[in-house]
Parts: structure tokens; sequence; C-alpha cells
């Protein structure tokens, strides 16, 4: 412990005397409050930290001490459901001690120390292992398994294991000889400090698409498990609204939400709203296979850096245990702000809009501890999927955050005002967004889905690349100039915008459409255009096809039921006929 003292006070920034022998990183109590902070700058014996709790009523001369270590988390049983504030304290256990009055430096461990857990032991005596090495097995919620494994970096030959039993998470579970011949004592938890990405053995690049229910995205714009993205858009274009529905439906195992300061009321909606939803896939609440981390609008901007550590480094270890997560984070540029904050209070020289220089390369890493891995300590992958909301004033692109997010990040989902203006939701721009895993997916989509899947997306994207051109020609010199097959291409584009990409997140079967039901749709629109372009070829007049009933039957294909798909397919039948009519009457006039 390095004791200091307060030299001044800067909002969330305190300079400390007398703090020579601390290190960058270091974890500090600041005052007899106790506030917790994480120093950021060290020069001579001062030292810079950045306090994630209000700094009110300190003053200079008071205490300040570093515990030598780094801001860490706790990692074992107990995390799964849990709300966590920015420096991963259980905001329900903060509110039993402290009431709804903020109160300052409570310190509550991340996870449960008393409650008892059935551990299954699965770890044998003689054995020899290594980091991330499965010792046992813990049913920590109805949904998820909780692997307890040995610390990354911690090696040797197993002496002695615990029965399976009950027990709190402090109980020695095993212990190792390690080279030194040193017995090494191993529990349900250990602690990692969340500005270090957890070691991996090795990072592929993501094979499988993680499937989201959005049509938009599975479709056109493919998230691989592992992968990143990034959604950008202004106030009010649904960036919320997709971090909400990637939560819900996406097929991650575990999901990691990190609301890092948005609209003090949105994170309250997360708060409350979460507890109450369902899990999908099997009917629980979703919260049993989710963790949040939140930054409500009464926590200070310096939290807000803490929470993204926070949360990815909670993602990483579930990875490890063989889990495909992911997190959500909404929104990174509310943690950039924070980062300029405190950047501009250290008088740093400033770049881009008083951005700190450094803030691509925070992001940069931050994203790079996402990936498709192969877990150390045994045979199994892991996966660690981040989407990133980002919110640039206006939403302009040329934001330093969102060009410093795009360079890192392979899938760019990007809203536009237009769209959500003219409530076309997901507001996410056909035109401007890209995947940039559809290629390693490829192999996926033709072996599960057929290779139709993506020949037909293809079409289906270039069709409303030709409507863009097709829409200005028409603007020029008049819709009525364009040949049949363009009014053919224009009618084609507006039935993919309007009754496959619109997507009502609020209709309760509109809300996830699932991989199976998103083939036939597409299936149906581009056979009704191929059928089409026959009909026209034998001279049918475009007006009369255009007004055949079966475009409602096509507008209805996104309210069916999973359970009806029957009666997509047979819009098929419905269609050929309707067409044959009206080819029919041509060819006996
Ligand atoms: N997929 C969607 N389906 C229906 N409505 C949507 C959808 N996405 C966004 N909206 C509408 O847009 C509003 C703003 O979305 P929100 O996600 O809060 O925006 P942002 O986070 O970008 O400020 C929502 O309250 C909702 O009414
Ligand atoms: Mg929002």
């Amino acid at each position: 412990m390095i004791k200091g003292t307060i030299d001044k006070i800067a909002g969330p920034l305190v300079v400390a005397d007398g703090m020579k022998k601390a290190r960058m990183f270091d974890l500090v109590y600041v005052s007899d409050y106790g506030l917790i902070g994480e120093i950021i700058e060290l020069k001579g014996d001062k030292a810079s930290i950045q306090v994630y709790e209000e700094t009110g009523g300190l003053k200079p001369g008071d205490p300040v001490t570093a515990t030598g270590k780094p801001l860490s988390v706790e990692l074992g049983p107990g995390i799964v459901a849990a709300i966590y504030d920015g420096i991963q304290r259980p905001l329900d256990k903060i509110r039993e001690v402290a009431g709804d009055w903020i109160t300052r430096g409570i310190s509550i461990r991340g996870l449960d120390h008393d409650k008892e857990w059935d551990f299954k032991s699965l770890a044998t005596v003689g054995q020899k292992v290594t980091g991330g090495e499965i010792l046992g097995e813990v049913p920590e919620t109805k949904l998820i398994t909780h692997k307890i494994m040995v610390p990354p970096k911690v090696t040797g030959e197993i002496i002695w294991v615990i029965e399976s039993g009950k027990y709190n998470i402090d109980t020695v579970i095993a212990k190792l000889k390690n080279s030194s011949g040193e017995t090494v004592e191993l529990m349900m938890y250990h602690n990692w400090p969340v500005r270090k990405p957890r070691p991996i053995a090795e990072k592929m690049a993501p094979e499988e698409p993680l499937i989201t229910g959005q049509r938009v995205i599975d479709a056109f714009f493919p998230l691989g498990k592992g992968g990143t993205a990034c959604v950008p858009g202004p106030f009010g274009s649904g960036k919320t609204v997709i971090q909400h529905q990637l939560a819900k439906w996406a097929d991650s195992e575990v999901v990691v939400y990190v609301g890092c300061g948005e609209r003090g009321n949105e994170m309250t909606d997360v708060l409350q709203e979460f507890p109450e939803l369902e899990d999908p896939k099997t009917g629980e609440p979703l919260i049993l296979r989710t963790v949040l981390v939140a930054n409500t609008s009464n926590m200070p901007v310096a939290a807000r850096e803490a929470s993204v550590y926070t949360g990815i480094t909670i993602g990483e270890y579930f990875r490890d245990m063989g889990y495909s997560v992911a997190l959500m984070a909404d929104s990174t540029s509310r943690w950039a702000e924070a980062m300029r904050e405190m950047s501009g209070r250290l008088e740093e020289m400033p770049g881009e809009e008083g951005y700190p220089a450094y803030l691509g390369t925070r992001i940069a890493e931050f994203y790079e501890r996402a990936g498709n891995v192969k877990c150390i300590g045994g045979d199994r992958n892991g996966a660690l999927t981040v989407v990133g909301a980002v919110s640039p004033a206006g939403g302009d692109l040329s934001d330093p955050v969102v060009q410093a997010t795009l360079r890192v990040v392979k899938v760019f989902w990007s809203l536009q005002a237009k769209l959500a203006y003219a409530r076309h939701f997901p507001a996410i721009g056909w035109l401007e967004s890209y995947s940039l895993y559809t290629d390693n997916l490829k192999e996926y989509y033709d072996e599960t889905l057929g290779t139709e899947w993506v020949s037909m997306m293809k079409e289906a994207i270039a069709l409303l690349q030709k409507e863009a051109n097709l829409l200005e020609i028409a603007r020029l010199v008049g819709a009525e100039s364009l040949s049949p097959e363009d009014q053919l291409i224009l009618y084609t584009s507006r039935s993919l915008r309007e009754d496959f990409l619109h997507q009502n997140a609020f209709h309760e079967v509109d809300t996830y459409t699932s991989i199976a039901k998103q083939k036939l749709m597409m299936e149906v629109i581009m056979h009704t255009y191929e059928e089409m372009g026959k009909a026209i070829r034998n001279g049918v007049s475009p007006g009369d096809l255009f007004d055949l009933p079966l475009k409602e039957e096509i507008a209805r294909m996104s309210y069916t039921p999973e359970d009806n798909l029957e009666a997509i397919e047979a819009i098929k039948n419905s269609i050929n006929s309707q067409i044959n009519d009206l080819t029919e009457n041509k060819q006996t006039a």
C-alpha cells in the first residue's frame, strides 16, 4: 500500500502527492470515503487519478491509498443475471446498503462470497493442468453451466481435489504443485485486471454467422460469431432498439449488455425491461443468460470507461468456458467523451475534436478483444462478438469515434435518418452498409442453406442498387419513360424494402424471423420477379402485373407465424396461377 495525499481536485480527476512508488492503472482509494479510482498518469511523485465516484467534498490533504493492484473484476459463479455498475458493484446490493441515495465509497464485491453453489468436481489428482483447464462445473442458472477453470497463467500438477458438493466460492476446490514446488490453492473464482485481454490459444476468422432474426442483418449484412460491428446513427435512428433486439434474439449463449450513459431513462428501461424478458429459445427469463453493466445517469463520466472494460472482461471469461458470447455496448460515444474529458483535465495535447490522440488505439484495443478463438486449457472453441453503437452529433459519420471504430470493425450497419423519418425500421441503409464476413461465411451458408442463399442475396442487393439509379433517372425524365423491365426492377425493389427489409421490432411475429423463413420470403419475392419478367417478355403489361392481388399476399409474409411456413410456400403457387392467367389472357386475346 502506497499512501499519499490529495494535492488538487478537478471534477473526476484527483492529483495526489507522495505517489512515487505507485504504478500506472493501480487501483486507488481516495479520501476517508474510500472512493475508487485508477491512476491514469504518473509524473514524479504526482499521480493523476480518475475517480469513478463523485468527488464533491474532497479537499487537499485528504489521504490517498494505492493498492498496488490494477482495477480487476471477480470472475466466478454469480455473475450471470447480475446487474453491475461500471466497477462491478451489484446495483441491488448498493441499493440495500445505501437506499436510493447515491452513496460513495461503498465497497461491495462483485460476487456473493456466502452463497453456496452445487460444485461438480471434474479434475483428478495427478493431472497436469495449465490455465483454462476445467476443474469443475456449477449450474449457475437454468440456462448457464459455469465452468470453473484454472486461472490463466497458472500451471502445475493437481495434488488434491475436493469432492462434489455445496460450497461457497472461497472454498478451496483444488490444490496444485507448481514447477517451483509451491502449493497453489484454487477457488471457484479468480480476479482479472479489466484492461488486460485474457489469453487465448489461437484466434480464427469467424466461421458461423450470428443469427439475429433481423432480416436486413442476417440476409444482407451478417455478423460472424466472434466478429465486430458498429452501429452509428443519429439520435432516434434505432441504435438502442437494434442492440436490444440482438440481446434478445441473437443465437449467442451469453449476453453482456453494457449500457454506457445514454439518456438516463433509457438505462432505467433496460434495467426494468430485461429482467422481465423471456428467452425465446427456452421460455426462461432472458436474464438467466445475461449480464448487465450499467452506468445510470447519476454516475460520473469516468465510470463509463470502467464499464466498457468490465463488460468485455466478463465477456472474455465466458468465451473461455467455450460459450458464444455477444457483447453490446450502447453507446461507445459516451465512453469516448469520458476519455476526452479526462484527457482535457490532464491537459494532454488534444487530437481531433478534442479527443485524445490515443482514442483510435483504445477503440482498436477494445474491438480486438472480440474473436472466434481456440480457448486455452482444453479442446474447445469460444466466441466473443462485439457490437458497439456510436452516437455522433447529428449522425455525422466523419466523427472521430465513428472513424476510429470503422477502421477496426468488419460490419457497418449505417442507420439513416431519412429511413427512420419515413418509419422504415430497422433504418439500416442498404446502400451504405457492409459486412466483410460474407465471404468467410459462404461455406457455412452453402452447406446449411444451399448455394442459392448467397446468390439470391447478391441478386437482391444488386436490384436495390439498380433501383437507386433508376429512381434518379425517373426523377429526371419521368417514370413512364422507363422500360417495362426497369419498371419491374422498381416494383421488385420496393417489395424487397417493404416486405423483407422493413421489420417491426414491436410486432410479436415480425420481431424475429428464422433463417428458414427469411429464405422462403426471399424466394417468394425473387420468384415473383422472375415470373413477372417472363410475362413481360410475353407481352403482358407491367401495370396489370403490378395490380395483381399477390402483392397483398407477399406483404403479409412477415406476419406469418413461424409454425405456418407452408402458408408462405403456398404463395408461390398462387403467384404462378395469377401470372399465368394474365399471360394466357394475353395470348388468347
Ligand atoms: N426495428 C424497429 N421497429 C420499430 N420501431 C423502431 C425500430 N427501431 C427503432 N424504432 C423506433 O425508433 C425509436 C428510436 O429508436 P432508438 O433505438 O431509441 O434510437 P437511438 O438509440 O438511435 O436514439 C424507437 O423508440 C422506436 O419507436
Ligand atoms: Mg439510444
